[in-house]
């Protein structure tokens, strides 16, 4: 990755007649020191703006199978190597490390960090608005477990999530998945709504919801969630869902992007050679393909040197032949579980 001087960080008043501190801070929260004092320079990741008017970095990192001690090097890795989105859950057991990784980090927004003070320190930048600008650059989802769904439990669930996070307020909430066997999602979303009045979230969204389930949420709250996210691979497309998505304005956060790794070798060997073509990886082809259908994605690495591959999708770009034959691959090949009769936790 490219390293650029400290040098390139101006000092004065640009031709906008912006001070020189928030332009140093700011250069340093996009972009954060390395070691030896340099700035870095970080992929540029697109954003998707959603139906309530946030906007949600395209890539995140998944944080789903990874212990709660194991997690904490994860997210370290992730936000060095520019990651601003963390997808989690209650579920997931590891929400404690997530919050610690962030504020060993200096990405919870806390001023008195000492990352935030050395930061402030070595850049001159004052603290208050270096955490400030770090926590608005970053985009931390969270979800509820299915068995604290329910208006009065949903409250006391997030109370909990939020101080093991050690964040003032997350950036999504969400319903993990819709048991529609055992329905309490509008009850459930009445209390979102609730999270989202009181400031302590800042968009709403859902998982695993087919598109019965989003109307007997919307005829029962009168809204939209601002995002899906659903199981969407290579060769589990779910085109009805996507299409329900597109045409009620939900963003489509893609889970199991690779379908867990299975798809880097579907089709006989079309996403690999694909990728041979571009002298790129796999991965990368099957995460190109999610970001030219715009969908948002939270591939999963614990390896940093995965993580920076799965940011690097910006140098290369399908053609229509290579973007019809991994549409080609549609099956009915799920990953993981089938919303209509599984609970999570
Ligand atoms: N809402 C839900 O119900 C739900 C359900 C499932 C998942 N999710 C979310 O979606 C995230 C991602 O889904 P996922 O973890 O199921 O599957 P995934 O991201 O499709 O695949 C992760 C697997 O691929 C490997 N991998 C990652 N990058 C790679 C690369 N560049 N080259 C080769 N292999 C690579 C990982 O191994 P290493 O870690 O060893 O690199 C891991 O085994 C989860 O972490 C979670 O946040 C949500």
């Amino acid at each position: 990755m490219d390293v650029v001087s400290t040098s390139a960080v101006s000092a004065g008043n640009d031709a906008a007649g912006n001070d020189a501190a928030s332009n140093v801070a700011s250069e340093y929260v996009a972009a954060g020191l390395t070691d030896e004092g340099t700035v870095k320079a970080l992929p540029v990741i697109p954003t998707i703006t959603l139906n309530d008017g946030n906007t949600i970095p395209q890539i995140g990192l998944g944080v789903l199978r990874i212990d709660d001690e194991g997690v904490v090097p994860v997210v370290e890795s992730a936000l060095d190597l520019g990651y601003r989105h963390i997808d989690g859950a209650a579920g997931y057991n590891n929400e404690a490390g997530v919050g610690r990784a962030l504020a060993q980090a200096g990405w919870n927004g806390d001023a008195q960090s000492p990352a935030i003070q050395q930061l402030a320190q070595e850049t001159g930048a004052d603290a208050q608005t270096l955490a400030q600008q770090r926590r608005q650059n970053l985009w931390v989802t969270t979800k509820l477990k299915d068995s604290e769904q329910g208006y009065d439990s949903t409250l006391a669930a997030f109370d909990r999530q939020l101080a093991l996070l050690q964040l003032e307020y997350v950036d999504m909430y969400m319903i993990h998945w819709p048991t529609p066997f055992n329905w309490r999602s509008g009850e459930t979303w009445r209390a979102m709504q609730e999270l989202r009045d009181q400031g302590r979230v800042r968009t709403l969204g859902v998982c695993n919801f087919m598109p019965s389930d989003l109307e007997r949420l919307h005829d029962e709250t009168g809204e939209w969630p601002a995002v899906n996210q659903i199981e969407l691979h290579p060769t589990w497309q779910q085109r009805e869902v996507v299409r329900f998505c597109k045409d009620h304005n939900i963003a489509v956060e893609a889970y199991s992007p690779m379908a867990r790794g299975a798809d880097l070798q579907a089709g006989d060997g079309v996403i690999e050679r694909i990728a041979a073509a571009h002298n790129v990886s796999p991965a990368q082809v099957i995460l190109r393909w999610h970001i030219e259908n715009g969908t948002i994605i939270i591939p999963k690495s614990v390896h940093a040197s995965r993580q920076a591959e799965n940011l690097d999708l910006f140098n290369f770009s399908l053609t229509p032949e290579e973007y019809s034959a991994i549409d080609e691959l549609d099956g009915p090949t799920r990953a993981g579980h089938d919303p209509a009769t599984f609970s999570y936790a």
